[in-house]
């Protein structure tokens, strides 16, 4: 089973996926990983998109660069888990590219979901987007010493990104299941727990 998380930043991903991978691990072998990242290539990859010395680069580069990430991804780690039968729990996929790219970027969908057409043929099984008011979510993380190219974009970009997950959710409601991200972090573990569980 393949299944996503999906959120803006101070969402706490992170925190969740590693617990969820704990509670799960004594029954399911269980994976985790991250977009972008989760290989050696992809974590280079990764570096050129979110190190802001590289302030210039341009939106097209960065989706494709994304795109480039996952197709390199799913061939080095998720499809290779999927097959051996584990449970790939990934901080971000697709969707991120959508609401990012394709939303806030004014990309536009056709053009992400055209560049991404390996994940569109490999789509996760459940995606849970955590959402978030991104005034909650970047005073969250206001006390990190390091801030990555996209954590230092305007508030209205990250209201942009919130709006562009909700029609992305609105987009695919068999697949992407809303939690709301005002919750304890412990309540939103069961509950994710639960739900994954049910689906098995
Ligand atoms: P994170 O791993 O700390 O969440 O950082 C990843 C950043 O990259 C985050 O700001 C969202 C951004 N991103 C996109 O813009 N598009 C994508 O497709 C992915 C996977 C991430």
């Amino acid at each position: 089973m393949f299944i996503t998380f999906e959120g803006g930043e101070g969402t706490g991903k992170t925190t969740l996926i590693k617990d969820i991978q704990r509670r799960l691990s004594d029954r399911f072998s269980v994976v985790t990983t991250r977009e972008p990242g989760g290989s050696l290539i992809t974590e280079a990859i990764r570096d050129i998109i979110l190190n802001p010395k590289y302030l210039g680069v341009t939106p097209y580069t960065e989706a494709l660069l994304l795109a480039a990430s996952r197709a390199q991804h799913l061939d080095e780690v998720i499809l290779p888990a999927l097959k051996e039968e584990k449970i790939v729990l990934c901080d971000r996929f697709i969707d991120s590219s959508l609401a990012y790219q394709a939303y806030a970027r004014d990309l536009g969908f056709d053009f992400v979901l055209a560049i991404n057409r390996y994940a569109v043929e490999n789509m996760p099984n459940l995606t849970f987007y955590i959402d978030l008011d991104p005034k909650i979510g970047l005073s969250r993380i206001a006390h990190r010493d390091k801030y990555d190219r996209l954590d230092q974009e305007t508030y209205n970009f990250h209201d942009k990104v919130r709006e562009g997950y909700l029609k992305v959710a609105s987009m695919y409601p068999n697949r992407i299941i809303t939690i709301d991200g005002t919750k304890t972090i412990q309540e939103i573990e069961n509950q994710i727990v639960d739900l994954i569980l049910s689906h098995l």
